[in-house]
Formats: C-alpha cells, structure tokens, sequence
C-alpha cells in the first residue's frame, strides 16, 4: 500500500480539543499527507459527504444529535462506500468488536495511541475497506455464477427431454390434426354437436401442436438466419402484432429508442422473444399499466450494474452493447418464484393456459445470439427484462 498516497479525513467530532490534537498530530506525522475536513454533527457530516470526495471519516461515537453505535450505523448505511474509523472515548471501549462487525475499518480511543499508531490506522482502514469491496463484489459475482450452472444443467437435462418428447409427438399430431381437417371436410351433418366437438378437437390438437413447435425451437435455436437487423424496428413490429391484445388490457406501450447500431440476429427469433415478454407483461397487468421499451448503446463498464454480464466470460469490459430494457408496472416477480422464471414448464397461470415455455425459449434464443437477458423487479414496482447483445 502507498502510504505517501494522500489521504482526505472527514473528522466528525464536536470536542474542538479533541480536533485540535487530531490535527496537530496528523500534521506532524512522517507517515503520509492528510487533508483535514471538519464537522461537529452528523447531520452536517451528511451535507459534506454529499458534496465532496472523501477516504476515510473519523467518527466520534458520541455527537450532539446521535449517540453510540447507532452512529456509525447511520453512517455505514448513507455512505456504504466510505472507510470509517471509530476515535471514541475511553468509556466505549467495549463497543470496539462490535463496532467492527457493524462495518467500521477500526476503532480508535482517545488518548491511546500515537500520532503514528492513528495515521497508520488511516491508511490500514482505506485499504481493508478497498479489499472488503472487492470481496463484495467477487461474492455476488460467484453467486451469480453458481445460480447460472445451475441453471444451465437443468436446462440441458429439461431441454433434452423435452425436445425428446416432442419428436415422438410431432407426427401422431400432425396425423390427428389432418384427420380432423378432412373429417371437417368429409362430414356434411345437421348435428351441430358433431361440428362442435370437431371444432374443439382442432383447436386443442392446435395448441398441443404450438407448444411442440415451442419446445423444438427450444432445442434447436441454434439455427439463426442472422441478418444486420435494428432491435427498434423488431420492438415496433412486435407492438404491432400484440396491439389488440395491449388495448385489450389497457396497457399503454411507451417507447424510449436510442440511437443504435444494426446488429445480425435473426429478426423472426427476436420478435418472438419480445411478443413473449410482452405477452407475459400483459398477462400481470390485466387493470392496466404502462409497458417501457427503452433500447440503448453504450460500452460495458466495471459498474455494479454490468458484472452481472461477464460472468460466463460472453462480456467483457469495453465491449460495445445494445441493451433493451422493458420496464412494466405490474406486481413484479416474488421473490420465492424468482430463480424458477427461465425453467421450462415453469408457470403460475397453468389456469389460464400458460405452459411456461415463454421465457425458457426466449434465454434460449438470446443466448444463441451470444446475448443474455435476465429479469429483475424494479425499485418503484413492477419487473423490468433486460437483453444485452454485443455489437
Ligand atoms: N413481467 C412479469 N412480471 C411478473 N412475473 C412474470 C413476468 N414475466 C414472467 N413472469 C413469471 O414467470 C413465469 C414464467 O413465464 P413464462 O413466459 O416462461 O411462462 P408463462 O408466461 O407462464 O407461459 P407461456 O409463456 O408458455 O405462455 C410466469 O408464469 C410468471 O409467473
Ligand atoms: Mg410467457
């Protein structure tokens, strides 16, 4: 660790003794350079690290308008990025392993240490706090990763089984649905229950034969016709094909197109994707609601917010993306159903004719694409599916 590097201290200490020989002995320390800020309340200390750019604040546990730990909890939870070092008064001694599972770097008493122990303490708590950030961060990405084995696995053992099933049914179904074709043709009766029962015979073999369609696009989404395609145009066309459908439900669709590059992907796979999540969206807000569509460019970066796209090694920072985001408004995802949702036959309106293949598909077709799409709820409410496809 450099510690020539210079360090900026937010001191929030209300004794302006204890100030006094905090800055004496932080000025005349041969161990590294400090800037010192200071502040007498924990209110102001808020303002100013609103404002500015600090390291490491060092926190007195006992300030005019909040006390003991619940100080450096306040603190922790405002400010989760910043270093904190406790400097408190003898009389707390017995909070300092407390203080340091509550997510302070160190705790300090007054009058116990030197001008060395205290700036080697400062540069020591900014260092543990960089490494437990890294930590943080590699622990989320790990987990990401173990979620999206496992998910992987169950897909290959699903995926092969269903697609199984599905050769075997394929050709009985397409008998059946012939045979009713020309039994429809053949049969001239005034009895209207045997139109009936063919009409529904047909319409049942129908819906068998779409989900065996489904479940085989599944397995082979392999086979892309990929042509440079612009996503908005593939949103604008899917909003066409679901309109009756959004009007039914009184969803409004809005529509937030950047500026984006053409990409190869197969345009009919794609809008079969969006069709689904916007059918999906639909299904969760049948009083109504607001749909999003936002597309955007951009590169990837180490933001929080993009780690989640580099975990199989498809991304990697900088490179250049086209992201959709499609924001709705309903009750979002509970959190007991959240790791199922891309499971095949996984559903919660079986009742109402969901087979739960829509998004089981959709991972699949993306993901040929070298794309991912994930989904997760929104801060204000509602669930919001992002597809992210490199350029
Ligand atoms: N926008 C959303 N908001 C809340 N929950 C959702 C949303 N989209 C999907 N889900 C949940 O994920 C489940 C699986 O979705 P999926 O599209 O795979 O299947 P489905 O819509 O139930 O059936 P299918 O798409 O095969 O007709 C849904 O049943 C629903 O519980
Ligand atoms: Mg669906």
């Amino acid at each position: 660790m450099n510690l020539k590097k210079f360090l900026r201290i937010l001191v929030i200490e209300n004794n302006e003794i204890d100030c006094k020989i905090l800055k004496g002995m932080l000025s005349e320390s041969s161990v590294g350079t400090f800037q010192l800020d200071f502040t007498d309340s924990l209110h102001k200390a808020f303002e100013y690290l609103q404002k500015h750019n600090f390291d490491v604040v060092l926190l007195d546990l006992n300030l005019p308008d909040c006390k003991g730990l619940e100080t450096l909890k306040r603190v922790n939870d405002e400010f989760p990025d910043i270093a904190i070092v406790i400097n408190t008064g003898a009389y707390e001694d017995d909070l300092g392993l407390k203080a340091v599972s509550h997510g302070a770097q160190d705790y300090l008493i007054k009058g116990k240490y030197t001008s060395y122990a205290l700036s080697k303490a400062l540069y020591y708590a900014v260092e543990r706090k960089r490494v437990e950030e890294e930590l943080k961060s590699a622990y989320t990405r790990l987990k990401e990763a173990q979620s999206q084995l496992i998910q992987i696995e169950k897909m290959n053992v699903i995926g092969g089984l269903a697609s199984g099933v599905a050769h075997e049914v394929k050709n009985p179904l397409a008998t059946i649905l012939y045979g009713i074709e020309y039994l429809t043709q053949k049969i001239q009766t005034e009895d209207e229950k045997i139109g009936l029962t063919l009409k529904t015979m047909k319409e049942s073999a129908q819906k068998a034969n779409n989900i065996v369609k489904d479940l085989l696009d599944f397995a082979h989404s392999s086979k892309l016709d990929r042509k440079p395609e612009n996503l908005n145009d593939i949103i604008e066309k899917s909003l066409q094909l679901t309109k009756v459908l959004l009007d039914k439900h009184r969803v409004q669709a809005i529509k937030q197109f950047g500026v984006i590059p053409s990409i190869s992907v197969d345009a009919n796979r794609i809008e079969q994707v969006i069709v689904d999540l916007i059918l999906n969206a639909a299904y969760v807000m049948p009083e109504g609601g607001a749909l999003v569509f936002r597309t955007l460019t951009r590169k990837l970066t180490k933001n929080y917010n993009d780690v989640i796209f580099y975990i199989d090694k498809k991304f990697s920072v900088g490179d250049s993306i086209v992201l959709v985001e499609i924001e709705d408004t309903g009750p979002g995802i509970p959190a007991e159903i959240k790791d199922k949702i891309f499971d095949p036959f996984f559903t919660t309106r079986r009742a109402s004719g969901g087979v739960g293949l829509g998004l089981s598909v959709a991972k699949n077709i993306i993901q040929s694409h070298g794309g991912e799409i994930m989904l997760e709820n929104r801060k204000e409410g509602g669930a919001r599916v992002k597809i992210c496809l490199k350029v």
